[in-house]
């Protein structure tokens, strides 16, 4: 398989993780979701880079704008981006891209700490940072009422933070010439 289609593949294949992590049931606490699927979109950031991450993420959404019910509880649409959750889907992409960028700097594998750094800056600063101001305006609630809702993920998102640390460093070490191409 040359490089190319490798790429397309993995983009293909990180888009497919994120909908198969709709299946475990989300914990609907707010309007918004505790949902397994941020550990995809951390994946694609840290395993595939920034541009295949983030054209992953894009992949997904895609999908589910047009109708697909690949967001936990079966749903879909265009619909779901205009939601409480709106802001947390955009920041999904733009989170990878973020998360690529800080993991994939540098020539060599990256250090536990600078994968945590992406993923902490990737995956919850950019993905709060487009959620919060969304989920406020959709629900009528200030931005800091909106930012204080939002601390039920923390710990959630602290597990996935340590298993995407755990995937990546391990897939790195195992696989390091195929993530020197991706
Ligand atoms: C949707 O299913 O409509 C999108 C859900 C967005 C969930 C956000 S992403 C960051 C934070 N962590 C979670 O587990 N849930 C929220």
């Amino acid at each position: 398989m040359n490089t190319r289609t490798a790429g397309i593949a993995h983009i293909a294949l990180f888009a497919a993780l994120i909908a198969v992590l709709a299946l475990p049931p989300a914990l609907p606490l707010g309007p918004v979701p505790i949902t397994a699927q941020t550990l995809g979109v951390m994946l694609a950031g840290a395993v595939l880079g920034p541009w295949r991450g983030g054209a992953a993420v894009l992949l997904f959404e895609v999908m589910v704008a047009a109708g697909l019910p690949l967001l936990t509880g079966g749903r879909g649409g265009i619909g779901a981006f205009f939601g409480p959750s709106g802001g947390y889907l955009l920041g999904w992409i733009a989170g990878a891209v973020v998360i690529g960028l800080i993991v994939h700097t540098g020539a060599n594998r990256p250090t536990w700490l600078r994968v945590i750094v992406g993923l902490i800056g990737g995956g919850v600063l950019v993905v709060y940072l487009f959620g919060i101001p969304v989920q406020a305006l959709v629900t009528g609630t200030t931005v800091t009422e909106a930012a204080v809702a939002s601390l039920v993920f923390l710990p959630g998102d602290a597990l996935k933070i340590a298993i995407a640390t755990l995937v990546t460093l391990a897939l790195w070490k195992a696989y390091p010439r195929a993530f020197g191409q991706l």
